[in-house]
């Protein structure tokens, strides 16, 4: 059941391109009514193979009592497959569906970021551009991807290399759906909130921590147990964050940079475990904590300050300590990351919880004492 007592409404400010993220509980089922009278004739529902099983049929259900028919392709779970390979081949599905696809036709993405982000490529090329509606199924997707218009897939060179921006045209975050998603999955999403709070605003990091045991509550039948409203109030707080750092710099020549926080480290350290053995999540905490310490050293960042983010970080059973990396071999993947511009490593670094400003004269030393860091005891 749809509560609208409990539904909060974002406006993502991008002109004539701007649109509304709403948060809020049995968004899925009220999904048609949203649609209706939009003049759509079709829906292609971009899903994948775990989330088809879970919520598709509702929210089919729920398009075709509006009048509209739906089609769905499936990408196979798991961001292996976000390729131009796999997106060729629902390109043949969907330029085969009878009747063709025209300017009447809305894609439907119903998924995590790798649906979202495949969802939103589809939607920018295909007959050179169609509507889209995000309906995202993950912590992370909700407080990420759902809101900027970033859309690809990746390439041999790189993750995220081949793509467009092409904002939706409305984004329905439904945290019902998040009741079914792991536990490690959940924690994937707490780390881009603490890097929102840590780079916008410290009253979001209070909120989290006050917060950490609902929020990663598990119910006795394995589903999350998180009480509704704290996960609408999280989701919102951030997906505002998120507006308006999207809304000042779309197309990331400035601030939208900003985000990359916690990441630059982060990503080299997936890189130096091949993108096995350590979730994005735990990469991002980590790479906070060894740029906080960069922070810390450059008396950027008061220690006690760097203490409550690791604090934070550990109560959402988050790592804030991991030997075994090797520095230079962390700093040489660094060397390669699309983050540099002109052969220099720029990095985010906060001064505080809420303020950060990006560097462009970040040191081999002082990344290979952030690594080293990450392998020390932590003192509480
Ligand atoms: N995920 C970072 C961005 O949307 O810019």
């Amino acid at each position: 059941m749809m509560r609208d007592d409990m539904t909060r409404v974002i406006n993502v400010d991008l002109g004539d391109r701007s649109y509304k993220v709403k948060v809020g509980s049995g968004l899925v089922a009220g999904a048609g009514a949203l649609v209706e009278g939009l003049g759509y004739r079709l829906v292609v529902m971009v899903t994948d193979t775990n989330v088809s099983a879970l919520y598709a049929g509702a929210l089919t259900e729920s398009l075709r009592s509006s009048g509209v028919d739906v089609f769905t392709v499936e990408v196979p779970a798991g961001e292996q497959h976000k390729t131009l390979e796999v997106a060729s081949g629902l390109i043949d599905e969907i330029l085969g569906h009878k009747p063709p696809v025209d300017r009447r036709t809305l894609v439907v993405a119903l998924g995590g970021g790798v649906v979202g982000d495949m969802a939103g490529f589809l939607a920018a090329i295909v007959l050179r551009g169609l509507n889209w509606l995000q309906c995202p199924t993950s912590l992370l997707a909700d407080v990420d991807a759902s809101t900027g218009g970033k859309t690809g897939v990746d390439h041999a060179a790189g993750k995220n290399l081949v793509g467009a921006f092409h904002q939706p045209l409305g984004v329905m975050i439904d945290v019902d759906v998040l009741r079914t998603l792991p536990v490690a999955e959940l924690a994937n999403g707490m780390a881009e909130c603490v890097k929102h709070a840590v780079i916008r605003d410290a009253g979001l990091l209070d909120y989290i921590a006050a917060n950490a045991d609902n929020l990663m509550s598990v119910s006795g039948d394995q589903k999350l147990g998180f009480k509704e409203d704290v996960m609408v109030e999280l989701i919102a707080r951030n997906v505002s964050i998120k507006s308006s750092v999207v809304s000042e710099d779309e197309l990331e020549t400035g601030v939208r940079a900003d985000l990359n926080y916690g990441h630059t480290i982060g990503h080299a350290l997936e890189a130096a475990s091949d993108f096995t053995g350590l979730g994005h999540g735990e990469a991002v905490s980590l790479g906070m904590v060894a740029e906080n310490r960069i922070a810390s050293c450059r008396g950027l960042l008061p220690s006690d300050r760097a203490g409550r983010v690791e604090s934070v970080l550990d109560s959402l059973g988050l790592p804030v300590r991991r030997g075994g990396y090797d520095p230079e071999a962390v700093w040489n993947i660094m060397q390669h990351d699309k983050k540099m511009l002109d052969g220099k490593t720029r990095m985010v670094l906060p001064s505080d919880t809420g303020s950060v400003k990006i560097y462009d004269d970040i040191k081999e030393e002082e990344v290979l004492d952030a690594v080293e860091f990450l392998g020390k005891e932590r003192r509480a």
